[in-house]
């Protein structure tokens, strides 16, 4: 089943609400999501309130002590499991070089330990950054959705990851799929509208027909714990993550 990496190196502009509400709607579509929270500030795994007692029990675990994924699984109250995080995950970085061994590991593990089953959709939560994990949350799924906050510098940030992503397809030698999906619109402001006229020019088919509106349930809803499904199952955000879910499937990507 699909595996999809939700990154933009800029911070802030909805990769965690996305990840987050993203693995509520598959759950609630009657699958089984496995989400991995690949950010050393750990925020999915905290919006999920899944405790963890030491670095060891979360994905640091996995690349400093080489324990096995699959013992790293938890609930995620939102929906399906999660694998968490921690803050020492930030150590990761100065752990292992940019390697191909060290930037496939995730792949490889995913496949040995065949995580990656029929039903079981895997969404990795990237943080903000270009470096060892998010090459991971890359290379192990090949296809990357990519927030953009419906403002200037986060439309800048989408194109230089263009750039990137073209980059390290010469690495891989084959195509990363990507959908781009803006994120924070508010139709009243007419450089929302404008972006969204840009992106569409810049990354055609790319940019998701579904954009997620500025809406303040989705800015309350993890002071709560909960996806925005369970928080205001009528509020404009919940429709938008639920035809985000439905244009990601009817095009195939996931
Ligand atoms: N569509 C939205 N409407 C309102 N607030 C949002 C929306 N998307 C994200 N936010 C808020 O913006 C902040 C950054 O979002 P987050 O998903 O954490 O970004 P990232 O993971 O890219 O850093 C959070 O406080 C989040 O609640
Ligand atoms: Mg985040």
């Amino acid at each position: 089943m699909t595996i999809i990496a939700v990154f933009n190196q800029k911070g802030g502009v909805g990769k965690t609400t996305t990840s987050l509400n993203l693995a509520a709607a598959l759950a609630r579509g009657g699958l089984d999501p496995l989400a991995i929270d690949l950010d050393p500030q750990a925020h999915l795994t905290i919006i999920g309130d899944v405790p963890v007692a030491s670095g060891a029990d979360s994905v640091f675990g996995f690349y400093a002590q080489a324990r096995p994924l699959s013992d790293l699984v938890r609930k995620f109250p939102p929906g399906g499991n999660i694998i968490p995080s921690h803050m020492e995950l930030s150590k990761v970085d100065a752990l292992h070089g940019k390697g191909l061994k060290s930037v496939m590991r995730l792949k490889a593990a995913l496949q040995e330990e065949m995580l990656e089953q029929e039903g079981t959709p895997i969404v990795i939560d990237c943080c903000p950054m270009l470096n060892v994990l998010s090459l991971n949350a890359i290379f192990a799924s090949g296809r990357v959705l990519v927030p953009i906050s419906a403002d200037f510098l986060s439309v800048r940030g989408a194109l230089q990851l263009e750039g990137t992503l073209k980059a390290l397809e010469h690495v891989v030698k084959k195509r990363i799929e990507r959908r781009y999906v803006v994120t924070r619109y508010d139709a009243r402001r007419r450089m929302s509208r404008e972006i969204l006229v840009q992106l569409r020019e810049r990354f055609g088919d790319e940019l998701c027909s579904v954009h997620i509106s500025e809406n303040v349930s989705l800015a309350e809803s993890p002071a709560y714990n909960k996806d925005i499904f369970t928080h205001a199952p009528h509020s404009q955000g919940a429709k938008d993550y639920d035809a985000l879910l439905t244009e990601l499937a009817a095009t195939g990507f996931l």
